[in-house]
């Protein structure tokens, strides 16, 4: 990539001499000896680098500096000086100047100063380039599925992962749509670069915006200083829009122009800016039905919909739930200590059992909470949370190999279960007929956690 520079210096000789260098570099130069010409070329166009004078007709260097800080603080300035200002160009770093050059200069002594500006810009982006994708990274995990909805699922992830297509992946909550679009980033070309997550619905309409595409300050009140957008940031990454159905109407539009034309303008900017930006999307709304009520724009539709990717919800690959029980099991075992605890016939029949309406997010908690309760070796119908533990109401729960205080509990609860539906909720008649006092029978029902 070339960089750009603004040069301003008054003197010809001078101006000629560091631009015919720099061109000579492979750097973009454009020049001018006037500062306030040199600014309003700062407010039209962005620059990667300004090399300017100190005394200079119109505005000076110092006066540019502090206008280039608040204009484009992304920029970095270098300050050319005679040596009578040379406390001036001290000064001038003091107030986020990168460096000067005290005139004469050498070609050699210009161009190390502006490569050593180059390196130092690179590293800072790559520095927040990890930052952001390690963040990303940490929140991926592994991908399990046996049944053959996700081995299909699975093809199609290496195959679409390389390419540079927008993936649209819908599933209720909870079918794993997050780790599909880390999973397409880390199996891309772009693995190394930033993967951003945007909520469509979490962040407020009026800041969604510049938090999209950026802003120039003062752009809004409160636009205190310029800032990138998200856009720019994973410029050469991928951004994941999750639940892109909650993107309101006005900013459909703007997107629809970024995918096309893959250039953004920042917020009180008229500047194009190039991204190079892999987008996915995620919803578990129906966008079809968005589009009939006019909620979502159907050019944006098709343009996401390139390759959809449907995860299927759980009581629809049954024979997933297993698997993923045995990986919760292993993670949170290890997580609390607990390795070797197994799952009950009694609390797998349950779990198997079991709808989900929080799909894989569900399974995950419910056995999380199952070793966190589990005192022996093994997880009981007991240990799961009460809604898979009604469907294991019907099934006999108590076993030969469970242990006594185990089996107590079963058998307790399914008797006050009993006598509370009898009693259609009463609790003092429910007590009356369980022979026990009320205060027990709040007790019991607090220590096996029924709710009723
Ligand atoms: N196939 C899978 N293998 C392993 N873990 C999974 C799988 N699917 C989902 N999970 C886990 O279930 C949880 C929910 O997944 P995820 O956050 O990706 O769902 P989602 O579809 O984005 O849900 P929501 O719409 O609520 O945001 C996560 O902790 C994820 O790690
Ligand atoms: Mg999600």
């Amino acid at each position: 990539m070339t960089h750009n520079i603004l040069l301003i210096e008054d003197e010809l000789s001078m101006r000629l001499g560091v631009s015919h260098s720099l061109i000579a570099s492979n750097y973009d130069v454009t020049s001018c000896e006037d500062g306030n010409e040199g600014l309003a070329m700062l407010s039209r166009q962005n620059f990667d680098l300004i090399i300017t004078d100190l005394r200079l007709p119109g505005l000076n260097g110092m006066e540019i500096l502090s206008k280039a800080r608040e204009i484009c603080p992304e920029t970095g300035v270098i300050i050319i000086t005679g040596y009578p200002e040379i406390n001036t160009a001290v000064s001038a770093i003091k107030k986020g100047a990168f460096d000067y050059l005290s005139k004469p200069f050498s070609n050699e002594a210009l161009l190390i100063v502006v490569d050593r500006y180059f390196r130092y810009r690179e590293l800072q982006l790559e520095n927040d380039q990890l930052r952001e994708t390690v963040r990303g990274k940490s929140e991926s995990e592994h991908f399990i599925g046996d049944s053959s909805a996700m081995k299909a699922v699975f093809d199609r992830l290496a195959t679409i992962a390389p390419t540079d297509v927008p993936v649209r992946i819908q599933g209720e909550s909870g079918t794993g749509k997050e780790l599909v679009a880390s999973a397409l980033h880390n199996l891309s070309q772009r693995k190394d670069k930033v993967y951003l997550k945007i909520n469509c619905a979490a962040i407020p309409e009026n800041l969604l915006e510049s938090e999209l595409f950026g802003h120039e300050k003062g752009a809004f009140t409160g636009a205190v200083q310029a800032k990138k957008g998200k856009f720019e940031v994973a410029d050469g990454g991928t951004i994941f829009f999750d639940e892109i159905g909650e993107l309101p109407l006005s900013l459909q539009a703007k997107l629809l122009r970024v995918l096309e034309e893959h250039e953004i303008t920042r917020l009180g900017s008229h500047k194009s800016i190039k991204v190079d930006v892999r987008t996915i999307f995620a919803t578990a709304k129906d966008l079809k039905k968005a589009i009939e009520e006019r909620t979502f724009r159907e050019d944006l539709f098709y343009r996401i919909n390139v390759v959809p990717i449907r995860l299927p919800p759980l009581r629809e690959r049954g024979e997933d739930i297993s698997t993923l029980a045995e990986h919760f099991l292993k993670i949170y075992s290890a997580k609390y200590g607990k390795e070797g605890v197994d799952i009950s016939p009694d609390a797998y029949k349950s779990l198997l059992a079991y709808d989900y309406p929080g799909n894989v997010r569900e399974l995950k908690n419910a056995i999380e909470r199952a070793i966190l309760l589990s005192t022996g070796s093994h997880i009981h119908v007991t240990h799961l949370p009460s809604e898979c533990r009604k469907i294991a109401e019907d099934l006999p729960c108590i076993t030969e190999d469970m242990p006594l205080s185990e089996g107590v509990m079963c058998y307790e609860r399914q008797r006050i279960l009993k006598a509370i539906e009898e009693t259609k909720g009463r609790k003092i008649e429910a007590a009356a007929k369980l022979g026990i006092s009320r205060k027990v029978l709040w007790k019991k029902l607090k220590d096996l956690d029924i709710e009723c």
